[in-house]
């Protein structure tokens, strides 16, 4: 999912969504939090969020200074992801993302978007991306700590987990090495959007730029690698035009880049916090699957997803919710809620949360990046013990988690 959902580190943005009307909440006792504000660093979140929790499934907030729809409990935040009704899934995206990223199956409803997301299908299962999953992500990771070659510390937030995500998206593309840098530099100020809407526009233009002549060329002589496969991709007759393949390369970047770069935090995070568990799971590699599970449940990159209500007046759980009004929905409590997990709040590398995971949005929208982001946090976590197995935080406070809706360490300061 997500860019333009990127406030919750940027108040400036988040006021532009909302349009920031002042901090008044709707009635209630309690001090109503604004989750598009508010830094909600490390356990804050979770303390935060289990208290409203507690009162109720369903309840009042702020975004941005505006009342918002607060949804915490597992049983209802599930029905909500698969009721497009009260909760149609593109009307937030069409404010905070299509007017840079353009139209794509992310902004439409029922059969259009089933018919775009299986158009869109190779950019996230095609022979280019299985190519990815089997070597390109160790190569990458590799390459990274080369580059840390002959120093013993490093912020690996700089040096390492803000650079995969973008890095695997960009070989998918076919983009030459020279032009990585500056390719991730435009995806980066692209995801501006809408703190910075000029600067967004020009980075989403010069990724135009660079990418049409390539979309010509893949038409004329298509290759093994994304572009080709979307130029080529056919459902029921239908095909994509360069503009909706822009769109949709740009998809990848808002919703796979920020995403994926925050869970590898999180879980570098959670690890090395708690050093005995990294210690745990180099010794028993078969474990870290299921350690990466338990951090997607833990501390999921998502933590409040943002919708829009249905344009009319509709009711959830007893909560009357008045047309268009965000609805924010707090993945990260009902990840942790005690009705459906034991001891949620302890990480614990033998849970099986299975279906119960409600981090890749389940329902018409579950996030079909979800396999990519699981090998990616998989590979980078196997690379990174493999050669800096003495890995540890500097300063564990530093690295801890900021945000609500995207939600990941700003700096992550190691030696190893
Ligand atoms: C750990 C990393 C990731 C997490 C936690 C995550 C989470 C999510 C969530 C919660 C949704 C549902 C959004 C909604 O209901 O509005 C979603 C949708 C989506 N995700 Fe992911 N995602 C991750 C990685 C990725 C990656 C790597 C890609 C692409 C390469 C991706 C592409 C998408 C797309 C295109 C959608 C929109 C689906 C639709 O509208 O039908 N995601 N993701």
């Amino acid at each position: 999912m997500r860019g333009g959902f990127r406030q919750a580190r940027d108040p400036v943005g988040a006021a532009t969504i909302a349009g920031a009307k002042g901090g008044r909440g709707i009635g209630g006792l309690h001090r109503l939090a604004d989750f598009a504000v508010e830094v909600f660093e490390g356990e804050r979140l979770h303390r935060e969020l289990a208290s409203i929790r507690a009162r109720a499934p369903v309840s009042h907030a702020l975004f941005a200074g505006q009342p918002a729809i607060l949804i915490t409990g597992h049983q209802a935040l599930a029905e909500a992801f698969r009721d497009n009704e009260r909760f149609p899934p593109a009307d937030a995206y069409r404010i905070t993302i299509e007017p840079v990223q353009g139209v794509t199956f992310q902004t439409m409803e029922d059969e259009q978007h089933r018919l775009y997301r299986r158009l869109a299908t190779p950019a996230f299962r095609s022979r280019a991306v299985d190519a990815m999953e089997q070597e390109g992500l160790a190569r990458i990771a590799h390459e990274l700590v080369d580059r840390l070659a002959g120093t013993r510390q490093a912020d690996l937030a700089a040096s390492f987990t803000h650079r995969v995500a973008f890095l695997v998206i960009s070989r998918m593309l076919g983009i030459p090495a020279h032009r990585e840098d500056v390719f991730r530099d435009w995806a980066v100020g692209f995801l501006e959007y809408p703190r910075d809407p000029e600067h967004s526009r020009r980075c989403a233009a010069q990724i135009t730029d660079y990418l049409q002549p390539i979309i010509a060329q893949r038409r004329r002589e298509p290759r093994d690698d994304v572009v080709s496969a979307l130029v080529m991709a056919d459902a029921d007759g239908h095909h994509l035009t360069d503009e909706e393949i822009l769109a949709h390369i740009r998809l990848l970047f808002s919703a796979g880049a920020s995403t994926t770069t925050d869970a590898l935090g999180n879980l570098l995070y959670a690890l090395l916090s708690e050093r005995e568990r990294w210690e745990c799971l180099l010794a028993a590699p078969a474990q870290r699957g299921n350690a990466i599970e338990e951090l997607l449940r833990w501390e999921t990159p998502v933590a409040v997803l943002p919708r829009l209500s249905a344009p009319r007046p509709v009711e959830f759980f007893g909560v009357g919710i008045p047309p268009a009004t965000f609805c924010l929905f707090a993945i990260a409590a009902a990840n942790r809620d005690p009705a459906v997990f034991d001891d949620p709040d302890r990480f614990d590398l033998e849970r099986d949360s299975g279906k119960k995971l409600l981090s890749f949005g389940p329902g018409p929208r579950l996030c079909p990046g979800m396999h990519l982001a699981r090998r990616q946090l998989t590979v980078a976590l196997d690379v990174l013990m493999e050669r800096l197995p003495d890995l540890h935080l500097l300063d564990v406070d530093a690295a801890r988690p900021r945000g609500a809706i995207l939600r990941g360490p700003a700096r992550l300061p190691a030696a190893w």
